[in-house]
């Protein structure tokens, strides 16, 4: 995959199998590394097969062992500086910079002071909008961040020393919030559970041991009475996932927001084309050294494991939460509302290129959605003044 293309998925992660079944838990084929026994005793403790969505939390999430626990670079333009694949913020500060043309917007249309941003990675997006709400006269008073890896939140100290006296990590949630929150791909990255049709019947799709692959794991199928979303079309064998994690997420960011907006940026689709019936090998996706591939199973916390958003799903669970859905949007579309083409305007070619990417139909422009939810009274943000496809979801 062309490193500066940002990750594009493509959808079609081939998270294959169905046979086996609950075998012993035995890690010595993936090496015994820590990580590998972890997941060897969470099998035994699950009577030999996992649900995807905890396979899932350690791989990306096991203290001091899951991939955004561990030490990698993860993110950045080349394989050749060690980084696994490129987000906007990444790819070029322009994407805060606009950003934060809506974030002041909102800010001030919620009468807020205070900007959240959940999952900030190594901090880049917090920097760039700290810098761009001070420019545009609306600094925010305090940007507080929530991530899971305690590693990152040291690389996220190292960003944002300049800004240090404004920032502050929270671990959890307060019981009420107020403000504009912020997520770049902290969705695609919460835990998912797989569902497989298999000769016309329903399974949830787990892991188990399995001593004869090379990884140590293989995939087994429990019956399930859970089902996607919408009604899949036909007879044919399907793999999909479902997404309680992140809908969950929504639900509590709903519960807590007492005033304020939120705008979740990621790659998905509404429900009807994500569970559509040609999309039948999931969205289930792994980055590594810039390079997508779908074997969830192999190298164990040393890549990224992803799927797309169901931005349905989640614009139901925060409206039913009690949040109101402000605006939906290709991010392409969202950051021309937002001006990018006029803030690229004095910058470098090189610059401008990358910031192509980012509305691009065929890079980032089209896959990548932006959902704008708001707390109190409805209004109508700058972001989606032309091209809002709510009516989508
Ligand atoms: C794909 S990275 C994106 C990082 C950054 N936003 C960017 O665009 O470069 C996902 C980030 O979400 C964090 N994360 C995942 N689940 C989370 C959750 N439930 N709450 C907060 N952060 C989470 C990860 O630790 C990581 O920082």
């Amino acid at each position: 995959m062309d490193a500066d293309k940002g990750r594009n998925g493509r959808g079609g992660g081939h998270v294959n199998g169905g046979g086996g079944g609950p075998g012993g838990a035995d890690g010595a084929s993936r090496g015994g590394g820590a990580l590998a026994r972890i997941i060897d005793a969470s099998l035994v403790r699950a009577g030999g097969w996992l649900p995807f969505d905890r396979f899932m939390a350690l791989a990306l999430y096991a203290p001091g062992l899951g991939y955004y626990a561990s030490a990698s670079r993860k993110f950045g333009h080349l394989p050749s500086s060690g980084s696994d694949f490129v987000t906007a913020p990444e790819l070029t500060p322009l994407f805060g910079r606009a950003l934060a043309v809506q974030v002041a917007e909102a800010m001030a249309r919620t009468g807020t002071d205070e900007v959240w941003e959940f999952g900030a990675g190594s901090g880049a997006l917090a920097r760039q909008l700290i810098e761009a709400l001070d420019a545009l006269g609306r600094p925010p008073a305090r940007y507080r961040i929530v991530d899971l890896s305690a590693t990152l939140r040291e690389r996220q100290r190292e960003t944002l020393a300049p800004h240090a006296g404004r920032v502050e990590w929270l671990d959890a949630l307060p019981e009420t919030m107020t403000g504009v929150v912020v997520g770049n791909e902290v969705l695609d990255a919460m835990p998912v559970r797989l569902l497989a049709r298999v000769g016309g019947r329903w399974f949830e799709r787990g892991v188990v041991a399995d001593a004869d692959a090379p990884s140590g794991l293989g995939w087994a199928d429990r019956p399930t009475d859970a089902r996607p979303p919408v009604a899949i079309e036909g007879d044919h064998d399907y793999l999909t996932e479902i997404h309680p994690q992140a809908e969950a997420f929504v639900a509590t960011l709903a519960d807590r927001l007492a005033r304020g907006a939120a705008f979740l940026i990621d790659y998905g689709f509404p429900a009807a084309e994500y569970y559509h019936p040609q999309r039948h090998m999931g969205t289930v996706m792994c980055h590594q050294a810039h390079r997508a591939d779908g074997d969830a199973l192999a190298d164990v916390g040393r890549k990224d494991i992803t799927a797309h958003v169901d931005f349905t799903g989640i614009a139901l669970a925060a409206q039913d939460a009690g949040l109101h859905v402000l605006g939906y949007a290709s991010q392409g579309r969202f950051l021309i509302n937002c001006g990018l083409p006029a803030l690229a305007e004095p910058a470098g070619v090189a610059e401008r290129a990358r910031a192509a990417h980012l509305i691009h139909e065929h890079e980032m422009g089209e896959l990548f959605k932006v959902l704008a939810l708001g707390a109190g009274e409805p209004w109508e943000p700058l972001g989606f003044a032309q091209g809002d496809r709510s009516h989508t979801l």
